[in-house]
């Protein structure tokens, strides 16, 4: 299996993996408002290919504003129906964290399910409101430096593309 950043070569194969793991109709999530026209954090995108070089799992990251404060939003994350329940998931999720703490950001968020994200140290986010229609119990939040998340609250927003190309996105 070999871990590598997504090059822009990937792109639809990333996208049709997504395409092939959620239910159709995943861009009208309403996370997917907040990544309309900024681009994700390259550093941070990440595929696993196995040995045939099929795209076996698959990471994207997303800066966001949450109460003016910058955030990132974990996200989509999907594996191979064929290759789900051996830890690849996981994998990627604690790979992309750990760069992501390497690389200055401060706190990350998703909306998701609490069952599978606790086991990465995610919890809910109170007062943490994504664009509706989302349910409150799916937004989890991680602290990648201490007490990140104390004191941040408000609306989700997206990064302006202008500072995600030119702030958000690298510099932390
Ligand atoms: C969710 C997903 C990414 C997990 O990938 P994976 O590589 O199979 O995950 P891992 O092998 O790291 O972890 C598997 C474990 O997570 C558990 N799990 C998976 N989805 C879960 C969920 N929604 N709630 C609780 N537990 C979950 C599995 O039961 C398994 O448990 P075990 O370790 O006790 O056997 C994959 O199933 C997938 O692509 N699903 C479709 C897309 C999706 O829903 N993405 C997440 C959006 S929030």
């Amino acid at each position: 299996m070999d871990l590598s950043q997504e090059e822009p070569a990937d792109w639809w194969e990333v996208e049709a993996l997504y395409d092939l793991c959620f239910a159709p109709g995943r861009t009208a999530l309403s996370s997917y408002r907040l990544r309309d026209d900024v681009p994700p954090v390259a550093q941070l995108c990440l595929c696993l290919w196995d040995e045939s070089d099929a795209l076996a799992g698959v990471i994207r990251y997303w800066p966001i504003r949450v109460g003016g404060q910058s955030a990132l939003l974990l996200g989509p994350v999907a594996v191979h129906p064929t290759r789900q329940g051996e830890g690849l998931a996981g994998l990627l999720i604690r790979e992309s964290l750990k760069r992501a703490r390497a690389a200055g950001w401060a706190r990350v968020m998703l909306v998701g399910d609490y069952p599978y994200y606790r086991r990465f140290g995610f919890e809910k986010l109170e007062g943490v409101q994504m664009p509706p229609p989302t349910n409150p119990d799916r937004v989890l939040g991680l602290s990648l430096t201490p007490g990140a998340w104390t004191g941040v609250s408000g609306m989700v927003t997206r990064a302006t593309p202008q500072a995600a190309g030119h702030k958000d996105a690298t510099d932390p």
